[in-house]
């Protein structure tokens, strides 16, 4: 049942402290500050390493690819339905890596079929024990998330993103204290969000907006794309998400002052360069959304600010979706959309 939620939807996303800790679970300790991926034992790293996966499972695999580009590791996604041996150099010496919550996605078990065919080493990161995923390839990494009933994805994408940054561990055979520590973090911090989320005052003040942006670089480019994905899925609202640094290639001619902007802003390298962002839009007198950990650098150009904890530069932005969810399910909410089951959609996509 819902336990007492509207909707599956926001039970899961009240599930995510939950899903982290069974993720992490016997794979990072209090002892050690190393990753054991008990499951991954075998697993050689190849170069590069190539992600498939589809919608949500594909913004998951930016984050990964990004954390294992960042430890030196050259790493490349692709959807799903854009990969195929014909398009993409891989052979023997590949190690491609299907993301995939169901285990079931037409398009990405073609991709993971056409990768074993060529000889490739493949690698499931899959929520679904037994799946076709998991059957199809060489290893499998369960993200232990628990079963998710909504459509849209949430939990599953926050275990996503933690097993991946699991992975980016195995792969590079490289850890650290601090690296371990973030990650044992993470459930509390989510929880922290969950509990003090101005998210539902700020989706009700712009509910009736036609569109939505959200902005972000680096790790947040991928939250920013899944902010964007979850809002036009349970909302049927127009919403895009790009990288900061393309908003003056375009798309902010589209900005005026209808256009909600969500800026992900967070104590990242380039966070300087998202707020010079942030003051472009304002200058279009766009209301600004910032969800952050650093209020204090972004309230000046600010109308709202949604605060996250601080997790570092890469997990600060997991968190930072957490309230990117939360405005989504509440403007869908106030709307009173079919929230679980969203019209035209399917939890697993099993067509090309
Ligand atoms: O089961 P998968 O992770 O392979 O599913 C991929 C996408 O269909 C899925 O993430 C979809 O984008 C979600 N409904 C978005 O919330």
């Amino acid at each position: 049942g819902k336990s007492g939620y509207d909707h599956y939807m926001l039970k899961e996303i009240h599930e995510q402290p939950k899903a982290i800790r069974q993720c992490l679970r016997e794979r990072v300790t209090e002892l050690d500050s190393t990753v054991v991926v008990e499951e991954l034992a075998d697993l050689e790293l190849s170069e590069p390493v190539q992600f498939v996966a589809c919608g949500t499972s594909y913004h998951a695999a930016m984050f990964g690819a990004e954390l294992l580009r960042e430890r030196g590791i050259p790493a490349q996604t692709f959807l799903a339905s854009e990969f195929g041996t014909d398009r993409v150099p891989i052979d023997e010496s590949s190690l491609v890596v299907g993301v995939t919550q169901s285990g079931e996605t037409a398009d990405t078990m073609r991709a993971l079929r056409e990768a074993n065919s060529v000889g490739a080493t493949t690698l499931a990161l899959t929520n679904t024990v037994g799946s076709s995923a998991a059957r199809e390839c060489d290893h499998v990494m369960y993200i232990r998330a628990g079963p998710e009933i909504g459509v849209a994805a949430t939990k599953t994408f926050a275990s996503q993103q933690v097993a991946l940054a699991m992975l980016s561990s195995v792969l590079s055979a490289e850890s650290s204290p601090a690296f371990v520590e973030r990650l044992r973090a993470l459930p509390d911090q989510i929880q922290q969000v969950l509990d003090e989320s101005d998210a539902r005052a700020v989706a009700e003040t712009y509910e009736d907006s036609d569109a939505y942006f959200f902005i972000g670089r680096g790790f947040n480019e991928s939250v920013a794309l899944e902010g964007a994905l979850k809002m036009k899925e349970i909302t049927y609202k127009h919403a895009e998400g790009f990288a900061a640094g393309e908003l003056k290639h375009g798309p902010l001619a589209l900005v005026t002052d209808r256009t909600p902007v969500f800026a992900l802003v967070t104590s990242e390298r380039d966070a300087a360069k998202t707020l010079g962002n942030v003051q472009e839009v304002k200058a279009r007198d766009a209301p600004v959304i910032a969800v952050t950990d650093v209020p204090e650098k972004v309230s000046e150009y600010a109308d709202h600010v949604l605060e996250v904890p601080s997790a570092g530069p890469r997990f600060t932005p997991v968190l930072a979706n957490i309230q990117l969810q939360l405005v989504s399910y509440w403007v869908a909410n106030r709307l009173g959309r079919s929230i679980d089951k969203p019209r035209n959609l399917a939890k697993s996509v099993t067509v090309e």
